[in-house]
Order: structure tokens, then C-alpha cells, then sequence
């Protein structure tokens, strides 16, 4: 399977990392073409404390803790509309964009984007493949809400970057990597741990 991951400049670079790893160790993906926004190294900085900038793939191999010659991450520069992702005629099971910012959820909303991200959206859109959008602002203000139900109809998925309690989480990294098993979900990927609720007695306190 070959699919494209875009990260963008909302909080959450870490769900970007854990994503990315599941699918290395899932044995499902043979190619992962990464985008990255011109925002996410200050994210990264910011959030993990790792230094993104002017990304590499032996870099980006480091950052994912993958040997340092690995050949599954083919990065693309954002400016770069002659990317793989950006032709529909390459044939891909879709696209994941985790975090995705307002920004370019806006962008993906309008179709008039201007970088790669926004383009190979929007060729998942228009040859119907998987889009998975993981969306992360709080409060949602109308544009947003708007922009959301807009892809939606188009034929996105909204996941958004909402954690769940119902598994029982005790550290951060539970939180993180039950959302990135959801992301796997959608494309029927492999992962170490059941995500499906298989309902539970409740009983009255
Ligand atoms: C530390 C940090 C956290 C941010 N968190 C968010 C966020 O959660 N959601 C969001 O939509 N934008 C967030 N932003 C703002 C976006 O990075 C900004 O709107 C940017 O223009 C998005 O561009 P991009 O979509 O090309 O990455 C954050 C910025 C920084 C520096």
C-alpha cells in the first residue's frame, strides 16, 4: 500500500510521529509520501523539542526512530507541485492529514490551494480516495464548523483530534497512540492493540 501523510502547523506534532511509526511497524505500507507545512518545525520545537528544520530523510528517519537509511518515508517539499501526490494517475490508497491546522482544512475547503498538501487533498477528493483529516483547534469558530461539513460532503473524513477515556488511559502516550490506532482503522491497517468497543455491563453506583 502506498499512502501520503501531510503534517500542518496545529498543536499534536506527536500524533504526526505516532502515526507515521504504527504505519512502519505495520509491514502494511510499503511507501509513505510525508509532507510537511513550513509550520511544523516550530510546532516540533515547541511541542517535542525536536529540530525539524530543513527536513532530510535521514532526519526524518531519526525523528522516527527508523534506521538511518530506511526507504518507506519519501519526503516532498511543500513547494514541490510536481510531487508524486500531486497526479492522480499515482495510484495510492489516500491521504492522512494529522495534525491538520485550520489553515489548510480552509484550504482543502475552498479548492484553491496553493502547496502540495492542499493539492494532493485535493486529488484524493477528485478520484475519490481516502481522505483522513485530523483536525485540532478549540473553540471551533463557524468557518471552521463550516469548512469541516464542506470536506465532509466532498468525501473527506473528519477525525478529529479529540482523545477517549473509555480504554482507560494512564499516560499521555496511551491518549496518543488510541487516536493513531483510529487513524489506522480507516485504512484496515494492522495495529498492536483492539480498538473496537466490545461493550461492557454497566451497573448502577
Ligand atoms: C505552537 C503552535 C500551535 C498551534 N496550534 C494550532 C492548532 O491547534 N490549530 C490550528 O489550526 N492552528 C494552530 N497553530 C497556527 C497554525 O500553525 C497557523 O495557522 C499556520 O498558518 C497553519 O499553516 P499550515 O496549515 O500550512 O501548517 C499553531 C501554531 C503554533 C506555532
Amino acid at each position: 500500500m502506498e499512502l501520503t501523510v501531510a503534517v500542518t502547523g496545529a498543536s499534536g506534532t506527536i500524533y504526526a510521529q505516532r502515526t507515521l511509526q504504527l504505519l512502519a511497524q505495520s509491514g502494511a505500507v510499503e511507501t509513505i509520501n510525508l509532507i510537511m507545512s513550513d509550520v511544523v518545525p516550530t510546532v516540533a520545537q515547541v511541542e517535542l523539542g525536536v529540530n525539524l528544520r530543513e527536513p532530510n530523510p535521514k532526519k526524518i528517519n531519526e525523528w522516527l526512530g527508523l534506521a538511518e537509511d530506511a526507504k518507506l518515508i519519501r519526503y516532498w517539499r511543500l513547494d514541490n507541485l510536481a510531487a508524486k501526490p500531486s497526479s492522480g494517475s499515482n495510484k495510492q490508497a489516500g491521504m492522512i492529514v494529522v495534525p491538520c491546522s485550520m489553515g489548510t482544512l480552509g484550504a482543502i475547503a475552498s479548492g484553491a490551494g496553493t502547496n502540495l498538501i492542499h493539492r494532493a487533498a485535493d486529488v484524493c477528493l477528485k478520484e475519490n480516495r481516502k481522505l483522513i483529516l485530523v483536525p485540532r483547534e478549540t473553540p471551533f469558530n463557524q468557518i471552521h464548523l463550516e469548512n469541516m461539513l464542506r470536506v465532509a460532503r466532498a468525501g473527506a473524513t473528519i477525525l478529529a483530534a479529540s482523545p477517549s477515556f473509555y480504554h482507560k488511559p494512564k499516560t499521555i502516550d496511551d491518549l496518543v497512540n488510541h487516536l493513531c490506532y483510529r487513524i489506522l482503522d480507516q485504512f484496515d491497517i494492522p495495529h498492536a492493540k483492539k480498538t473496537q468497543w466490545t461493550g461492557e455491563e454497566v451497573t448502577e453506583a
